[in-house]
């Protein structure tokens, strides 16, 4: 059923081809019985809870829609990516041209995400992004066959400055990853904050998936700011949050971040994380009928509370569906297909949002505070946002 414009002896030249920075050959497929989709995902190392969340959410919403795509049965299949960006190319290219899957569903990690974009890019295969922010996937490198349903590194953090500087906290040092979503999280940290009037004392960073923080706290404390500002995520965040307080800087200075610090990990963090500050398209309480239908559901179906990431893979699965819908299950016709989910309203538990142009959500931001381990909404800290880069032509 596939037809290639190049014909391929062996899938093993093809991953080498990959990764000599050759040119992957452009699929394309005919339409099959059933739908492959590919979750290339983290399942082990700091953020293997996001990938299972994800996974989760995917596969509810599927299900809720009685598991089909379009009236056609599905086949999944799994790469567990390990968020380690050096071998992305090569698992992308596992799932697409060993798997043949129709759509791939990945990642979390921002360096990961530049190998999947590689593969996408040069094979036309559908892509769903349910979680990495990386800012040249829906900017200069924006394509017609990658959609994006979470949100880019900016987008939270653009929000942040604001009600950080109305809470009088003027003097900030941001501490991250040293990696993309680190770097470009502070893109948007650092002109909300500056914007507002706030002034960065000193800008901290360890290398990804480092969680030895102990000689930054130190340094932390001995410069006295009136805040701290962050990006963490998954198990890094939860030791992170533990770590601050241990050192006692829990009490002396507030802690703020980009909302990622503190979903799935507030069992771990436990006290730890009680009054953390954070802006974040979704909150565990938001008070809709949709919201609360969703976590119970979720919790019904997995034994887990939902976060996040549990969101952005279910508002994959409902992208997904309503694409598939369009097309009667023929993922094949491109045009038709795209014009559906480029005009698709996802109604998420985290509230309606809709594609931009560059195929990233435009959506709300909620200011949050972490109280007896939920993420609590104390405000809308940015209605629809978009992401402000200008770089993306469709070609
Ligand atoms: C990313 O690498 O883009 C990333 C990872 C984890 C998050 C958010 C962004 O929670």
């Amino acid at each position: 059923m596939t037809t290639r414009r190049v014909v391929l002896t062996r899938s093993a030249a093809v991953i080498g081809a990959a990764s000599t920075g050759l040119l992957l050959p452009e699929i394309v497929r005919a339409q099959a019985a059933r739908v492959r989709v590919g979750f290339m995902l983290p399942y082990t190392g700091t953020f293997a809870q996001l990938g299972v969340a994800i996974e989760n959410g995917v596969r509810m919403a599927l299900d809720e829609a009685g598991g089909k795509l379009g009236g056609r049965e599905i086949d999944f299949f799994k790469v567990d990516d390990e968020s380690n960006p050096a071998k992305g190319v090569e698992n992308a290219t596992r799932l697409v041209q060993r798997d043949k899957v129709d759509v791939l569903i990945g990642t979390v990690h921002s360096g990961v995400q530049m190998g999947i974009h590689k593969v996408a890019r040069e094979t036309g295969v559908l892509n769903l992004i349910p979680n990495a922010g990386v800012h040249v996937a829906t900017r200069q490198q924006c394509a017609p066959n990658v959609f994006r349903t979470s949100f880019s590194n900016a987008q939270p953090t653009l929000a942040l400055g604001k009600p950080m500087v109305e809470r009088g906290h003027k003097r900030a040092v941001w501490i991250t990853w040293n990696y993309a979503a680190g770097d470009e999280a502070f893109e948007g940290f650092e002109q909300s904050y500056t914007a507002a009037g706030g002034t960065i004392v000193k800008k901290l960073g360890l290398p990804f998936p480092n969680v030895e923080f102990q000689a930054l706290l130190t340094e932390i404390a001995a410069l006295k700011p009136d805040a701290v500002a962050c990006f963490f995520a998954g198990g890094g965040a939860a030791k992170f949050l533990r770590d601050y307080a241990a050192a006692g800087l829990n009490r002396s200075i507030q802690l703020y971040g980009s909302g990622f610090l503190t979903e799935g990990v507030l069992e771990a963090a436990g006290d730890a994380a009680e009054g953390v500050i954070t802006t974040m398209h979704y909150s565990d309480l938001l008070d809709t009928p949709r919201n609360k239908q969703f976590r119970l559901n979720y919790a019904k179906t997995f034994k887990l509370q939902p976060d996040v990431y549990a969101v952005q893979g279910y508002d994959t699965g409902l992208l997904l569906l309503q694409g598939a819908k369009a097309v009667g299950g023929d993922l094949s016709n491109k045009k038709a297909l795209y014009a559906a989910m480029e005009g698709a309203v996802i109604d998420s538990p985290r509230g309606q949002w809709r594609m931009s142009k560059a195929h990233n959500p435009i959506q709300d931001i909620y200011l949050r505070q972490v109280k007896g381990k939920e993420n609590r909404v104390i405000g809308v800290a940015a209605k629809a946002v978009e992401d402000p880069g200008t770089g993306c032509r469709m070609g």
